[in-house]
């Protein structure tokens, strides 16, 4: 089994050759980057898996978002990638879930996410749209997706997904 740790400032260079390599060069173009843009990923939900010549197997980042005018602290999952070499053999899904119970124990209480539905639908995430939720450009809505990390959270929460009180999302078609 790969361990989770931390993701280190030293990772930085391995990450952004990592990320070219799964989503390629133009992934920045995605609608969820203009979320990300200006904003800092969280560091408490920022995890990596290394080999033990501490090589960048896989990582997993998470974005503050705000949800309409709701106050609910609410992340937003992703990238996540797992170097091709290293696919499938479980570091995807053990990146997402001790990082969900990282979030859930920090004490987030909505997670978003622009994926692929087969693979996280068994994580607990249900149609986003469904409940409400826009996206600051096109996505194929049923990529957009969102799982409570509390109990109810969902309840009285619609609108926009924005960058979080203090900064500003710009609208872009991607
Ligand atoms: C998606 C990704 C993070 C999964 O990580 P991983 O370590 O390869 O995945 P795991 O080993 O944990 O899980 C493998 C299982 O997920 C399935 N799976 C992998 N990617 C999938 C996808 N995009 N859609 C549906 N199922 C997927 C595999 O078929 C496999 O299923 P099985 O267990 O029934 O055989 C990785 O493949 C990756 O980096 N892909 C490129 C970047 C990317 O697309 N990231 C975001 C995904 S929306």
């Amino acid at each position: 089994m790969f361990p989770i740790s931390s993701e280190r400032p030293q990772d930085a260079a391995q990450l952004e050759t990592l990320l070219d390599l799964t989503f390629g060069p133009d992934r920045s173009a995605k609608t969820v980057y203009r979320l990300r843009e200006g904003v800092a990923p969280i560091k408490a939900l920022s995890f990596a898996v290394r080999d033990s010549e501490a090589k960048l197997l896989g990582s997993i980042r998470y974005w503050p978002i705000s949800i309409g005018s709701a106050a609910a602290p609410a992340v937003l999952l992703g990238p996540v990638a797992v170097h091709p070499d290293y696919q499938g053999q479980g570091i995807g899904r053990a990146l997402i879930r001790h990082s969900l119970y990282a979030a859930t124990r920090q004490g987030h209480k909505l997670c978003v996410l622009v994926g692929d539905k087969p693979y996280y639908e068994p994580f607990g995430f249900v149609n986003a749209p469904a409940y409400g939720l826009e996206l600051p450009g096109w996505v194929d809505p049923e990529r957009f997706q969102v799982m409570e990390l509390a109990p109810g959270a969902l309840q009285g929460v619609s609108g926009m997904i924005g960058k979080p009180p203090g900064s500003r999302t710009r609208r872009k078609a991607a």
